[in-house]
């Protein structure tokens, strides 16, 4: 009988993903700093969950600080990685392979202080329908008065630009390997319809050879407006947000009623 391999989004760019970090979310100490100011919110012997974790640098650098963390993530390789970066650290962190839709057969209703969705993952939901029933999900694991931290890049912005090829501008080097980083954006006419993000990296070696790896990943970008009125919907009160049309990035803080 032959295995069947299921690839999903982002197995792929798992393997390269640092070359897409910021040098400032690479250190895992870092990354969870710039949460400073919710991460004072929370009591003592807090736990938290990372929904979309990527390759664990919030989660191994939130678990460096004495929290109880888990970390899920729709993609095997991107699990795979977390845990290993956790060993790397020797970070305990429930590193479990879950899109959001699985996590309430995962975790029992209440059981996070906090729920994690950074870095722009609420975007591969698919559509409006798909976001909310994500952030019900999150929703769900909180306990009342338990917040949601969600970080977005701002679509407002991105879809007036339109389609278009971002090729970086210089090397970004990691683990000694230079690559050049290429975002292909496929804006389709109307927000509601499936948008595609084109991701390439191309690793140059000493020798001179490249070794490419890309995947064509799809998104369903929405306005802030939207998103304000999905998190009601979800039982999530705004408390915080930066949002600004003019910035390329915003958070927003919700807490559950
Ligand atoms: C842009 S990455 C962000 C990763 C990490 N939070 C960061 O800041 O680097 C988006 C992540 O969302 C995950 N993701 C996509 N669809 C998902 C789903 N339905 N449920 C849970 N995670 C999902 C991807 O596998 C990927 O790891």
């Amino acid at each position: 009988m032959t295995e069947v391999v299921v690839v999903t989004d982002y197995d792929v760019l798992a393997d390269v993903y640092e070359w897409l970090i910021s040098d400032a979310k690479l250190p895992p100490a870092e990354f969870a700093a710039s949460f400073e100011d919710v991460l004072r919110l929370l009591p003592s012997n807090a736990h938290v969950l990372d929904c979309s974790c990527g390759t664990g640098q919030l989660a191994v650098g939130l678990a460096g600080r004495g929290i109880q963390v888990v970390a899920t993530d729709a993609s095997d390789a991107m699990v795979r990685r977390t845990a290993e970066l956790a060993e790397e650290f020797g970070a305990s962190v429930r590193a479990v392979r879950a899109s959001w839709e699985e996590l309430p057969g995962h975790f029992e209703d209440g059981t996070f202080d906090m729920v994690f969705c950074v870095g722009n993952s609420l975007h591969h939901a698919e559509g409006a329908r798909g976001r909310v029933a994500a952030l019900e999900s999150m929703s769900r694991l909180l306990r009342p008065g338990g917040r949601l931290v969600l970080t977005s890049r701002t679509w407002e912005l991105v879809r007036a630009r339109g389609s278009r090829l971002d090729i970086g501008d210089r090397l970004v080097r990691r683990n000694g390997r230079d690559a050049l980083v290429v975002y292909r954006w496929d804006i389709a006419p109307n927000w509601e319809d499936e948008h595609h993000i084109e991701i390439a990296i191309a690793q140059v070696d000493a020798a001179g050879s490249v070794l490419v790896r890309s995947e064509l990943l799809s998104c369903w970008p929405y306005r802030y407006e939207e998103l304000e009125v999905e998190l009601h919907r979800a039982g999530l009160r705004p408390e915080v947000s930066t949002f600004d049309r003019e910035a390329e990035n915003y958070l927003v803080v919700s807490s559950k009623v």
